[in-house]
């Protein structure tokens, strides 16, 4: 199997053998039943259990299974197909795998990688999508070369700027809430709901393309908690938010993203 990933620990390269990854130094990273491998030493982590929990994977695999995010799926997915020509594309931040799947589907011939810091999205992801790559690791310090990446995609994962810069030699792709995204939601909780605006260009890249997807879609109250469930503001939502919203039996919601581009200028 040829995967270009390197050692989290002193950088060298890893090759593969018998189901394990071994630098030069001998340190090694074996892969999981599922199909992904752990790149993420104990030294590197920063809380116990990094990244979403079980329940926030659970909620997303749930609802994004459901398609009301499939026009985004496809947007992301033909953008990479126009822009990567048999190349290495990472999926940074990937979750369950719901878009890094589309993307290997979309750009034939291309290796597509997925990392996440949440070992819980990497094994729901690894399991159902075997033909990616999935790594438990960093986005803040990502198992791979320099300018390795020729597209990023990045969809409302954090943005690490000069790890970008550093691995990415075209271009990013980032999806991120447009201005009224969830707004109905955000209402029930906010008392002045502020608008989203587009993420600002990463330094050592400069603006390609920006767009705004817009959908209305009505949802069941099931799905509706799943969404919220899956969205930061899951912390906000109190038990009379709950309350309110299961006394309904549906509840229109707009879904608009951002969807910008960016091209490595440095
Ligand atoms: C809002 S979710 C988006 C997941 C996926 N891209 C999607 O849209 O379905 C953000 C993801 O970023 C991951 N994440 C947060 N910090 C990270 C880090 N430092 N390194 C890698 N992944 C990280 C979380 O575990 C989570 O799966
Ligand atoms: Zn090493």
């Amino acid at each position: 199997m040829s995967l270009n990933y390197v050692c989290p620990i002193c950088a060298a390269k890893l090759s593969f053998t018998d189901k394990t990854l071994k630098c030069r130094s001998n340190h090694s990273f074996d892969f999981a039943k599922e199909g992904y491998v752990n790149l993420l030493p104990v030294q590197n982590k920063k809380s116990k259990d990094p990244g979403d929990n079980i329940e926030m994977v659970q909620a997303r695999r749930n609802f994004l299974t459901q398609g009301h995010y499939s026009f985004l799926q496809d947007a992301v997915a033909d953008k990479v197909k126009r822009l990567s020509q048999g190349k290495t594309i990472i999926d940074f931040g990937c979750g369950e795998g719901f878009y890094t799947q589309a993307l290997q589907k979309s750009a034939v011939n291309c290796k597509v990688y997925g990392i996440d810091i949440s070992k819980h999205a990497v094994k729901y992801a690894a399991k159902r999508y075997p033909e990616c790559h999935f790594s438990v690791a960093s986005i803040a310090q990502a198992p791979f070369n320099d300018l390795q990446a020729d597209v990023i995609v990045s969809i409302f994962a954090p943005l690490f700027e000069t790890e970008l810069a550093r691995l990415c030699n075209d271009k990013l792709i980032v999806a991120s809430p447009g201005p009224m995204h969830l707004f109905e939601l955000k209402q029930k909780i906010y008392q002045e709901v502020n608008l989203h605006t587009p993420v600002t260009c990463p330094t050592g890249f400069e603006s390609y393309s920006e767009e705004v997807l817009t959908k209305t879609v009505i949802l069941d109250i099931p799905t509706t908690k799943n969404l919220v469930m899956m969205t930061p503001f899951a912390w906000k939502f109190r038990p009379e938010h709950w309350h309110a919203l299961e006394q309904k039996e549906n509840i229109e919601i707009t879904l608009e993203f951002y969807l910008s581009i960016f091209k490595k200028t440095t």
